[in-house]
């Protein structure tokens, strides 16, 4: 073979490894989306014509291995061990005390502090600079194989940096915790529910869950990541400091936490901790406290370990947000498909600082496989801003007079017959003139995402539908005066504000409506897939199956939802009457160039990568609006260091949060991605 080609290759393969890098690692990329593409597209060609070219480790190489009958055991060189904790203050004093006892050493300790992860400890091999091997900790002393699902997580490399600083080891065992982020988990858990599957409890167990797939297929869609640690085996090199070796694992192209600080004493580490507590809900993924580690190579190694955990470190968990409570009794909501959903009213209780008074029970699997009675106590927990879920029943405090629960027969709200269809976790009703599903699609159409009509919220939409003036959302269009003031607790005023924000909210995206109008499985990324492919709503709503199905990422299940949708009188009629009330479509839907019109961000806190200012101009270069104050308007915000009350607004309004890296991550997508 032309040495040319191999030469191109190689070429190639390093380029893509650093562009990975500093787009996925560093979110600081120099090319874009676009141009990292034609890059990777090079590569491909190059080794299907030469396939002697492919090695394991290049960037085409992440996904596509076989599954997996089950998963080989390896032996870790050095075991993984775990930590004791400090439940308070005092036990941490006390593990210095314990520690500078140890060394005969009076004056402070050099200490590393750094968040605790919660997720998955894993150890990923490099051998010369190349991934071999990865596995999960299992008992300490053997794990179990998971190479192929790691090298799906596109913050691991699967070649390491060659830098001018350090010699690549000939191998270097490097330990991290695998974890979701919440808003990711987010996301993960509502289309699970969507597609009728059961949701993962939180998200620790959402990444135990996806590491442990047969199929790293399926891993590959799971939105993993990871901060690496600490070393297990490790070649070549001396370090002095377990900090000088984070930095260089930060320099091989490792994804370190940049939250883990150097102190200069355990009243330092006290300080951070507090810090770290009081912020902790302004990250985008979950700690569970701090780790504490001496920061010096040789006195870890002097004072080394007790059976299962090392003497020169100790976990400083944060207080729990988990909290025992009762099950008074269990209700059934009805969504706007039409599912089921059991929710369990509980003696209200103050988990982690919010009180909660109720908590999702997800479905009757759910409920069966936990054995959630009512009268039973419970342990709940709030994962970051998620609605609180019940973790498992206290059996100990059974009296025998709990009693089960059963999902109903027919539709708490209608009474129509409600059923489970096979292969779906969920029960449901069918009325689709149901008026808990009638009130749950206006709300969803008069919401944010779709029409966005100012002041239409649950109150309001229940008195709507409840007094007999809103049957379905075409209804809305047609609304009077008369008819409003008609209604207990409307006045003049408000009836008139409502017609008036209606009036403003007619103009509209293709990609709003489409998203506004509920169909199953069409949530607002997937409208705008259609509005951009179909451009106008009268070429989408006569699109077959199968044109849907050819548009780059709808599959069949989307596809036969949006023909379903249309292919009913009922929604051609409301299609038509709303066209008829003055409903009018912008034809050119968020032009190619101009992703993010339509949307508002806010910007708050500092970003490490660029100012306000250019931030800015990035965003309105995209078409994106920025504006200085939150409201319920506001699409983003933005959340960089020392954000201000703006985020709090943001919470409170239940605004969508982006911290940098989402941020970044979002323009350089929509920029090259388009
Ligand atoms: S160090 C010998 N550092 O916590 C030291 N562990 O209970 C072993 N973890 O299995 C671990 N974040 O999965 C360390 N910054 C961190 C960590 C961390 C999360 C997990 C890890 C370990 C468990 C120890």
């Amino acid at each position: 073979m032309n040495e040319d080609i191999r030469k191109r290759a190689a070429e190639l393969r390093q380029a893509l490894h650093r562009h990975n890098y500093l787009y996925y690692v560093l979110d600081e990329p120099e090319i874009s989306d676009a141009q990292y593409d034609r890059l990777m597209q090079e590569l491909i060609s190059l080794e299907a014509t030469h396939p002697e070219l492919v090695e394991p480790d290049s960037p085409t190489q992440r996904v596509g291995a076989l599954p997996l009958e089950r998963f080989e055991t390896v032996p870790h060189s050095i075991p993984m061990l775990s930590l004791e904790n400090a439940f308070d203050e005092e036990d941490v004093l006390d593990f210095d005390r314990r520690v500078r006892r140890f060394l005969k050493q009076d004056s402070p300790l050099l200490y590393t502090a750094e968040p605790k992860m919660d997720g998955v400890a894993v150890e990923i091999v490099y051998e010369n600079g190349r991934l071999v091997e990865a596995s999960t900790r299992g008992d300490g002393y053997t794990g179990e194989l998971i190479t192929q699902n790691v090298r799906t997580i596109k913050t691991v490399p699967l070649a390491l940096l060659n830098t001018v600083s350090m010699k690549t080891p000939s191998r270097l065992e490097v330990r991290g915790e695998v974890f979701i982020p919440i808003e990711a988990f987010r996301q993960l858990n509502k289309k699970r529910i969507d597609r009728g599957e059961s949701p993962f409890a939180n998200p620790r167990n959402a990444a135990a869950g996806s590491l442990r797939q047969l199929d790293s297929r399926i891993t590959a869609q799971r939105p993993l990541d990871i901060f690496c640690y600490g070393v297990g085996m490790l070649t070549d090199i001396e370090f002095a400091l377990h900090s000088d070796i984070l930095q260089a694992l930060s320099a091989l192209g490792l994804r370190v936490n940049p939250h883990i600080k150097p102190r200069e004493s355990i009243e330092d580490v006290l300080v951070y901790y507090r810090d770290l507590l009081d912020r902790r809900h302004s990250f985008s993924y979950e700690m569970d406290g701090i780790v504490i580690k001496v920061d010096d190579l040789a006195l870890q190694r002097r004072l080394g370990e007790k059976s299962r955990s090392p003497r020169w470190a100790i976990a400083h968990k944060f207080p729990a947000t988990q909290e025992t409570t009762r099950v008074i009794k269990i209700d059934v909501q009805v969504g706007r498909t039409g599912a089921l959903t059991p929710v369990a009213h509980l003696d209200a209780v103050s988990v982690g600082g919010v009180t909660v008074s109720r908590a999702t029970l997800h479905n009757e699997d759910e409920i069966k496989k936990k054995d959630i009675r009512i009268g039973d106590t419970v342990l709940i927990q709030r994962a970051g801003d998620v609605i609180p879920e019940v973790v498992k029943v206290v059996k100990t405090k059974r009296t025998g007079s709990e009693q089960s629960f059963g999902m109903p027969s027919v539709c708490p709200v209608c009474g129509s017959e409600a059923l489970r269809l096979d292969g779906e976790s969920v029960w449901r009703c069918f009325n689709a003139n149901c008026p808990a599903q009638v009130k749950e699609r206006i709300k969803h159409f008069a919401s944010k995402g779709g029409f966005d009509i100012d002041g239409l919220g649950d109150k309001l939409v229940g008195h709507l539908v409840d007094g007999g003036l809103s049957k379905s959302y075409a209804d809305l269009f047609s609304l009077d005066k008369a008819a409003l003031t008609s209604l207990d607790r409307m006045g003049e005023k408000s009836a008139k504000n409502l017609i008036d924000a209606i009036k403003r909210s007619k103009h509209i995206t293709l990609a709003r409506f489409v998203h506004a109008l509920g169909v199953r499985h069409v949530g607002e990324h997937v409208a705008h897939v259609l509005a951009r492919r179909f451009k106008s709503l009268m070429e989408l709503m006569s699109a077959t199956a199968e044109e849907l199905i050819a548009v780059d990422e709808i599959g069949p299940q989307v596809s036969e939802s949006v023909r379903a949708f249309f292919d009913n009188p009922e929604n051609q009629r409301n299609v038509e009457r709303m066209l008829e009330a003055g409903v009018t479509l912008e034809t050119e839907e968020t032009p190619i160039n101009e992703p993010l019109s339509g949307s508002t961000f806010v910007l708050t806190g500092a970003l490490d990568s660029m100012t306000r200012s250019q931030a800015r101009a990035c965003i309105e270069a995209l078409g994106g609006k920025v504006s200085s104050s939150v409201s319920r308007k506001t699409t983003y915000v933005v959340a960089g260091k020392d954000p201000g009350s703006k985020l709090d607004k943001a919470r409170q309004l239940g605004v969508r949060i982006l911290d940098e890296r989402e941020f970044l991550v979002s323009m350089n997508y929509k920029a090259g991605g388009a």
